[in-house]
């Protein structure tokens, strides 16, 4: 029987007419609810309805000064919070559902906390939580009878690993990711009102992935690539993924002729031919049809294009964007990040040879440096400069293939970023990750730069097909931690389970809410539009060397030997001598002297300069710019994480290879004791030594540097042994650090290096070890490389 309703109440739902339902009882419902609660949530819903007599903000809609300044959304606060619910019976907990969101708390989103998953002292189960009382054997009739089919537990779990895989990244499939913060240097809110920035000291955790862009996901790490590094940073206004790259300019200038690149680069269509690699009749035909990529294509044939870490490149936001501060003022803004261990790259031989000896090299390196504490770091600058400034330049900032020079435009730090945690778990952070250059936040714009608009549209529509839906915005390593509400809903795989039935806006059945945000929330900065519709470039867009150039003109002489060297490798495996010629004109108007060294090592004639876009070239501000080579930046961590080996066989002298080895490592660096086998070693004297490492299974190339201690029955194994002997060859050649007892002087001999070479900068010889020997040897690691004794051959 209902219960009969307070008068007041009574009078006033009767009065709406909310007392009366299409499917259930007209009075209040019985059970176990109180008394009238039924009546006082429609009384509520009521009373909030009419406080909403009309949509207050009709007026507000129309105007350029009321887009400007968009009003707070209209909304009441409720009654109770029974108004704005879905159904009375939210009241009745169970385990499962728990107690409701507080108002304001994004229920699919905040902290990782929430779903990391620990199984310890935990039973097997099915995914309905039904524990498995056998992970052998599958139900059969009978032991050697035939399975059944009710076998649900064996079903449930084959079923779940047919569908395991997900698609790749259409690009940047391969890739590694790590968690941890964003501290901001000094308020910068005379630029930018973005929240992240607006106090000293102030800490936004990150997640950054870094990537190859051409290879498939299980490609190697080392190849001659462009690396993407995308961060997202959790603000507590909302993310913003500045997902940038390690070179600061791109191939092409317009989103229309991605698609092309990436075909161009990717295996050949017809035998998926060759694997992560440029150097191939296809991307060769393109980007030499593209003069615009020529900047880039020096970029990408210097040794950025094989970074020696992760740890150890810049990134950069690569469009030019906008900072706009609380007043609504505007300054455009490029993103700079550079790593505090300074820039470093491997060379080409030894890119090559460690894709074989460990796909994975800058991927462990990232892992293993997180894991002991090494927590890699980055300095945010960013080059901010006005509308008239951009105007006043020969180039124009909206061209991704251009870069603002520090000359004419300086970095100002603003923050550091650490990273501090490795994943809990590769697919569920790594892989499922979905940056977006759209994510943006309030005090953050976008410029007209043609490129990022394709980018802006390109992201969230891949990943609704890589990530199964349009909801991948809920997986936990996506999900804000600022609040989410918003009227969007339903869609494959929903997570957050939304109270009440208002999914629309204005609504005076929630009370109004979520109303929009107004002044409060992304105001777009309103650049003003005096245009025809065309499909057309600027005319500054049409210079295409000026940038070449100058990159290339402020390279030191072995990174310009390394990039002739890497056309001249790129170039010879392109089968289609026309594509080799027009590549060698397209130089000629970057580099007189690049083509003819390039044009030499492929055994052709120099080419006609390729005829230029534009007629009269415009005078570059600036036409050597030091801060473009890599050793412009060396760092200041010495020689921490530096992986160096130390050589031991059976009568090397262990007092040697321990005082090396514990002072390196007080210094901070990484030291393998790698013998002809894993496991123990008889030293000269003293214990047994355990090689942690072999010269098979960790050759020369995996290390930034090698000791050889004394010991003369050890070093005359050691030359007897050709993977030794190929260990300091690569060493040598690769413009390593080698410090060598004088006994080893035979296997240095039989690895070319020459009694002559001994003087070279990088390499000693020394008949006893001690400290002065050892802080030599330390501080020319600290210098990564000696390209002063580099050899044409590498
Ligand atoms: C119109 C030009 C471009 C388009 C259409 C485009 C499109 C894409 C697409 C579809 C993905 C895969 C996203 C995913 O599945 O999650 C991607 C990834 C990526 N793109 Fe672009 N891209 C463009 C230009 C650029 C440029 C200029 C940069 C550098 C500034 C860049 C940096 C990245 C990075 C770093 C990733 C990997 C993000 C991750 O680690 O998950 N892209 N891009």
């Amino acid at each position: 029987m209902a219960k009969s309703t307070p008068p007041g109440q009574a009078a006033q739902a009767a009065a709406t007419g909310f007392n009366s339902t299409d499917s259930g009882p007209a009075n209040d419902p019985a059970g176990g609810k109180k008394e009238g609660e039924g009546v006082a949530k429609a009384a509520a819903v009521g009373k909030m309805a009419a406080a909403m007599p009309h949509n207050p903000n009709k007026q507000a809609e129309h105007g350029r000064d009321k887009a400007l300044t968009p009003p707070e959304g209209a909304s009441v606060q409720p009654p109770s919070r029974d108004a704005t619910g879905s159904t009375l019976a939210e009241k009745n907990h169970t385990e499962k559902y728990g107690k409701p969101a507080a108002p304001g708390v994004n229920a699919a989103g905040g902290s990782l906390e929430r779903v990391r998953a620990d199984p310890e002292g935990q039973p097997l189960t099915t995914n309905q939580g039904v524990r498995v009382s056998d992970n052998q054997n599958s139900l059969k009739a009978g032991l050697r009878g035939a399975a059944l089919l009710k076998d649900f537990v064996l079903r449930e779990k084959i079923t779940h690993f047919d569908h395991e895989r997900i698609p790749e990244r259409v690009v940047h499939a391969r890739g590694s990711g790590a968690h941890g913060y964003f501290e901001c240097y000094e308020p910068l809110s005379s630029l930018t009102q973005a929240s992240l920035f607006a106090e000293a000291g102030k800490i936004t955790p990150v997640f950054v992935r870094f990537s190859t862009v051409a290879g498939e996901r299980g490609s190697k790490d080392t190849a001659r690539d462009v690396r993407g590094f995308a961060v997202k940073f959790y603000t507590d206004e909302g993310n913003w993924d500045l997902v940038g790259n390690n070179m600061p300019v791109f191939f092409i200038q317009d989103a229309m002729k991605f698609p092309d690149l990436v075909h161009a680069v990717k295996p050949e269509p017809h035998h998926a031919m060759p694997q992560a690699a440029s150097a191939h009749d296809t991307y060769w035909d393109f980007v030499s049809l593209m003069p615009e990529s020529t900047h880039m294509l020096m970029w990408q044939m210097s040794d950025r294009a094989i970074p020696r870490s992760f740890r150890m490149m810049q990134g950069f936001g690569v469009h030019t964007f906008r900072f706009v501060n609380a007043q609504g003022e505007s300054t455009f803004v490029k993103f700079h990040w550079n790593p505090k261990l300074g820039t470093h790259s491997l060379v080409w031989d030894e890119a090559v040879k460690i894709s074989g000896a460990d796909p994975d090299y800058n991927r462990r390196d990232l892992w293993e440096a997180i894991e002991s504490g090494a927590y890699p770091e980055w300095e945010l600058c960013v080059q901010a400069f006005t509308e008239e400034q951009a105007e006043a330049f020969s180039f124009d900032v909206l061209d991704a293939t251009k870069i603002v020079p520090e000359e004419l435009v300086p970095l100002q730090p603003v923050g550091r970023m650490v990273l501090n945690r490795n994943p809990d778990n590769f697919f569920a952070e790594t892989e499922q990750v979905a940056f977006c250059a759209a994510h943006v936040v309030p005090g953050i714009d976008f410029t007209n730069d043609p490129l990022l608009a394709g980018r802006i549209h390109s992201y969230v529509d891949t990943q609704i097909t890589r990530l199964g839906g349009p909801n991948f915005h809920e997986l936990p390593i996506n999900a804000p931690l600022a609040p989410v509400q918003n009227n969007q809903r339903d869609g494959m795989h929903r997570q957050a389970i939304h109270r009440g039935r208002s999914s629309y806006e204005p609504n005076s059945l929630g009370g109004g809410c979520p109303h929009q945000a107004g002044t409060q929330g992304f105001v777009s900065f309103p650049e003003p539009i005096h245009a025809d519709e065309v499909r057309g470039k600027p005319e500054k867009f049409a210079e295409h060397y000026n940038q070449a150039a100058l990159f290339y003109n402020s390279q030191t002489e072995a990174e310009q030997r390394h990039i002739a060297a890497a056309f001249r490798f790129e170039l010879s495996k392109v089968t289609v001598p026309a594509v080799r010629r027009r590549v060698v004109s397209m130089l000629r108007n970057a580099s007189e002297e690049l083509a003819a060294e390039v044009a030499q090592g492929l055994g052709m004639e120099l080419p006609e300069a390729m005829p230029r876009a534009l007629a009269k070239t415009p005078k570059p501000e600036v036409e050597v710019s030091p801060a473009l080579s890599l050793t412009a930046r060396q760092g200041d961590a010495g020689i921490q994480s530096r992986q160096v080996a130390v050589l031991v066989a059976d009568g090397v002298d262990g007092a040697a290879v321990w005082d090396a080895t514990h002072a390196l490592q007080e210094q901070g660096a990484v030291v393998r004791l790698v013998g002809p086998h894993i496991g123990a070693v008889t030293p000269r004297e003293g214990p047994a030594i355990d090689a942690d490492a072999s010269l098979e299974n960790h050759p020369g190339v995996l290390f930034d540097g090698v000791i050889v201690p004394g010991g003369p029955d050890a070093a005359k194994r050691l030359a007897a042994d050709p993977k030794a002997r190929e260990f300091l060859t690569d060493q040598f050649l690769h413009s390593k650090t080698i410090w060598a007892s004088r006994d080893a002087e035979a296997l240095l001999r039989q690895a070319g290096i020459t009694a002559q070479d001994e003087e070279l900068p990088g390499i000693f010889v020394t008949a006893k070890g001690g400290s002065k020997a050892l802080q030599n040897f330390v501080s020319a690691l600290g210098h990564h490389r000696h390209f002063e004794r580099e050899r044409p051959a590498a």
